[in-house]
């Protein structure tokens, strides 16, 4: 007698069969997703990584399997071999293999299961908190296994890509030295280094530079990332890149075989032609548009400048006006910033939601947000600014190109916190009134990055890496004015997602101590932190620059899915847990004591 397993092989996975199967003899092993008794003949949907079949048992194809039927659960793991049959009238459109069923004449219950504790459906209402607990069962559900075998897809695409365009596939280590600057690091301790610490490596970029100088030329890897970051929406701890570096390249070089792995990617997963060259805008455009240097381009609607109408009326009477462009000075100058919303829009919202709006700037540290309705002639009604004066009005309408029925919103104060707030609320007002088209693919670099970013309390620290090349033009101010200094650095974006970030680097050590010392970083310093790179780069670095791709943004984005949690298989939470193994856990004191490790107190 057939076995299954041994002589009864599997013919095809749960989703494959269609009305030209019908006839054939088939094997299908899956888990049961639904059982219904009609009296005297049993129906289950029959569930693998492939899709689902319905599968038919009845005492006259075999009393044995028809009884064990009986037997079936949701979720037992079973075999069934059998005949494919055309459903006739009974056909579901709704499933792919919906025209025809199997009858089963041979069942085999490989495991049984108690009942799940929730529904493995895509409907299913269970919260996320349980999902993620039980991910196993919740990697089960149709939608998540569609997420992972294309994130798979990707990794495939990538690597044939790469390899056709002569990249090499090197390994960097995870346990690296710590460096400080840049993300928060996880530490290992090092047993036999009592005191020392190993950092988990937030990206290979140290390694990957050294590959160039050793001759790789053209190197990548697909590599897990890890920082102790505060975790949002699009950002895990530990994440994975699709790293390169490429020596002997300018921006566009670097640029151009990352857009030919996105057509590719495009294609192998979505089946769409994504037109190449992407489109490029250079940082201050980004900003001055879209308060945002990852701006959604699916939509317009751009934020518009009223510094100078506010500058030419000294404030229009208005004093906060008058007093936020006076406080700063340099580039941190108090400016003003609005944005439009046009009347057709501006209609579906009411006053009252209009003054919400004002919490969701404070939520950004903002201390409020103006805004006004336009009336007849431009007048401005639902307005707090009652003092400007006509002119000021009549200079900001025309900086907005503001009609009547417009909602006007203004913003003022530092860049940083003015285009956060109306960056943002380009974006939730655009969702909140579906403005945003799905199934846009608009991508686009965004260049010129300022080479440094200024901390709060006035320090100068690197916007990318300091590894990162500053425009040679430009090298003569990094002495004299650093902040005006651009960087050969460059980010893709992707519907206002930041899918890739890189740049070309320093390769001439005076270049690369010079901005050390920007950062406030000595050379002795430096030699400490970072002596194994410069010593490298003392034998004949190549000109070298690169990039790398977050692949759990790219999968997400893929998958059209919500969240990064969506398409990484064990992703932890808000806090930093993963809710299935129960990590980060307590370790014993033995252990502790090997590490050489004393805990302050109990947690
Ligand atoms: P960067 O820090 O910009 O560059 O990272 C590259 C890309 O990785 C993704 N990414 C993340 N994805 C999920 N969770 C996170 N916490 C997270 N952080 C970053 C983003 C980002 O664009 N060594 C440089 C690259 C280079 O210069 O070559 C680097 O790591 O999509």
């Amino acid at each position: 007698m057939s076995e299954f397993l041994k002589d009864l092989k599997r013919t095809s996975d749960c989703g494959a069969l269609r009305v030209g199967d019908v006839g054939k003899r088939v094997v299908l092993f899956g888990w049961v997703a639904s059982r219904r008794d009609h009296g005297g003949c049993v129906f289950i949907d029959l569930r693998d990584r492939g899709g689902s079949t319905q599968v038919m048992f009845e005492p006259s194809l075999s009393a044995e399997a028809h009884t064990l039927s009986g037997e079936l659960r949701s979720e037992f793991c079973i075999g069934i071999a059998g005949t494919v049959v055309d459903r006739g009238e009974r056909k579901n459109p709704n499933m792919p293999t919906g025209d025809v069923e199997v009858h089963c004449d041979k069942l085999t219950i490989f495991s049984r299961s108690e009942t799940p504790p929730f529904d493995i459906s895509d409907d299913t209402t269970a919260n996320e908190t349980l999902r993620l607990k039980y991910r196993a069962l919740d990697l089960r559900r149709p939608a998540l296994q569609k997420n992972f075998l294309t994130r798979s897809t990707i990794y495939q695409t990538t690597r044939r890509i790469l390899a056709t365009n002569g990249f090499a596939e090197i390994e960097t280590p995870f346990m690296v030295k710590y460096t400080p600057g840049g993300a928060r690091n996880f530490l290992v301790p090092a047993r036999q280094s009592p005191g020392h610490f190993y950092a988990l490596a937030e990206s290979p970029q140290i390694f990957k530079q050294l590959f160039m100088v050793a001759g790789f030329d053209r190197y990548f890897q697909i590599v897990r990332c890890f920082r102790d970051e505060d975790l949002r929406q699009d950002r895990q701890p530990e994440f994975t890149q699709i790293d390169l570096e490429m020596s002997f390249v300018n921006e566009d070089d670097v640029q151009q075989i990352m857009e030919r792995l996105m057509s590719a990617l495009w294609k192998d997963v979505l089946n769409i032609d994504v037109p190449t060259p992407f489109r490029r805008m250079t940082y201050a455009e980004a900003m001055g548009l879209y308060g945002s240097d990852k701006p959604d381009l699916r939509f317009d609607l751009p934020l518009f400048d009223a510094t100078p109408a506010v500058r030419k009326h000294d404030g229009g009477n208005v004093e906060m006006l008058r007093a936020a462009l006076g406080t700063r000075t340099g580039h941190d100058a108090g400016i003003v910033k609005g944005w439009r919303l046009p009347a057709a829009h501006a209609a579906k919202i009411s006053r009252g939601e209009v003054d919400k709006l004002e919490d969701f700037a404070k939520g950004f540290g903002a201390r409020g947000l103006a805004r006004a309705r336009l009336g007849a002639g431009g007048i401005w009604t639902q307005s707090g600014m009652k003092t400007m004066t006509d002119a000021l009005r009549a200079d900001i309408n025309a900086a907005a190109g503001a009609e009547e029925g417009d909602l006007v919103f203004l913003q003022f104060g530092a860049p940083k916190l003015v285009n956060a707030v109306l960056g943002a609320l380009r974006l939730h007002l655009a969702a909140k009134l579906d403005l945003i088209p799905r199934n846009q693919w608009k991508f686009c670099w965004i260049t010129e990055f300022p080479l440094f970013d200024s901390t709060d309390d006035g320090k100068l620290v690197a916007s990318h890496h300091p590894f990162t090349s500053p425009f040679a033009e430009d090298l003569e101010r990094l002495e004299s004015d650093p902040v005006t200094v651009r960087a050969r650095a460059y980010d893709l974006v992707l519907n206002g997602n930041e899918i890739a970030g890189g740049s070309i680097r320093i390769h001439r050590p005076e270049v690369q101590s010079r901005v050390f010392r920007a950062i406030g970083m000595s050379d002795d310093d430096a030699r400490a932190k970072f002596g194994f790179l410069l010593d490298a780069f003392k034998y004949g670095p190549p000109p070298h620059g690169g990039i790398a791709a977050g692949v759990d943004r790219l999968a997400m984005l893929l998958c059209g899915a919500d969240s990064l949690r969506d398409v990484i298989a064990f992703p932890k939470t808000q806090k930093g847990v993963d809710l299935c193994t129960d990590a980060p856990s307590p370790v014993s004191p033995k252990q502790l004591e090997e590490l050489h490790i004393t805990l302050r107190s109990t947690p």
